[in-house]
């Protein structure tokens, strides 16, 4: 069983949420972006919040089926976002707060946690999706050097039970991390999504 740990640069900090982390989660959740893009319930209440803090995180890295942190401010503590790791598809997802975004937080996040796992033989390759058209999401997976592997059904159900298209990465322990070709993001940033109007999500 791997123990909850506590990664840290400079830049960020990715600890444990704690309960009291819960009301923050929920403001942040209420995003319609996440609707789109992720699979946590919708409409988002308050409950779901405390479940996921104090029920599913902790029970999910027991049973070793998917290692969450809290992204935060390494000054002030202020919870960012959230990013974890999912057994055993060993698939990354992350989201951010509204107000977080646009600041290199997650670059960061991503490299702590790839690491991480690289370095202590958790896992040699990670995988990474999204609903298709995500585009922040994608070029956040380029940016760290994930190789796109094409267009294919969602790996998880989403809430309308669907498996939506999504696009699919991988990042091999060996790989550089620089950004690789091949990804289709031709789209000018902002455009909207197509396809977006299926609830689906990553990871
Ligand atoms: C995905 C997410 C965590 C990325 O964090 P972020 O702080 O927005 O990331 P950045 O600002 O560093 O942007 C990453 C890249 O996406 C681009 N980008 C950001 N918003 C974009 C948009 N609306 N359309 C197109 N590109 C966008 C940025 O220009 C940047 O590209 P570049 O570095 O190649 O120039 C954040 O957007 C988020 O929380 N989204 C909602 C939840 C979600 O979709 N999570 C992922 C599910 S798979």
């Amino acid at each position: 069983m791997v123990r909850p740990v506590t990664l840290s640069s400079p830049l960020l900090r990715l600890d444990q949420l704690l309960p009291a982390d819960a009301e923050r989660v929920y403001e942040y959740c209420q995003d319609p972006i996440f609707e789109r893009y992720l699979h946590i319930p919708w409409p988002y209440q308050r409950s779901d919040a405390d479940s996921f803090v104090s029920g599913y995180i902790p029970a999910a890295w027991a049973a070793d089926s998917e290692y969450t942190w809290a992204v935060r401010d390494p000054e002030t503590a202020q919870l960012l976002g959230v990013i974890g790791l999912r057994l055993p598809s060993a698939s990354i997802g992350y989201w951010l707060g509204a107000p977080h975004r646009g600041h290199g937080h997650i670059p960061e996040a991503q490299r702590l946690v790839i690491e991480w796992a690289f370095a202590n033989g958790v896992v040699d390759t990670i995988s990474w999706q999204c609903l298709e058209g995500n585009m922040a999401s994608a070029r956040s997976a380029r940016n760290a050097g994930f190789t796109f592997t094409g267009v294919g059904p969602a790996i998880q159900a989403h809430r309308d039970g669907t498996y939506p298209p999504s696009w699919h990465a991988v990042l091999r322990s060996s790989d550089t991390r620089e950004p690789k070709d091949g990804w289709p993001l031709e789209q000018p940033l902002g455009d909207p999504p197509p396809g977006a109007d299926s609830p689906a999500g990553c990871g």
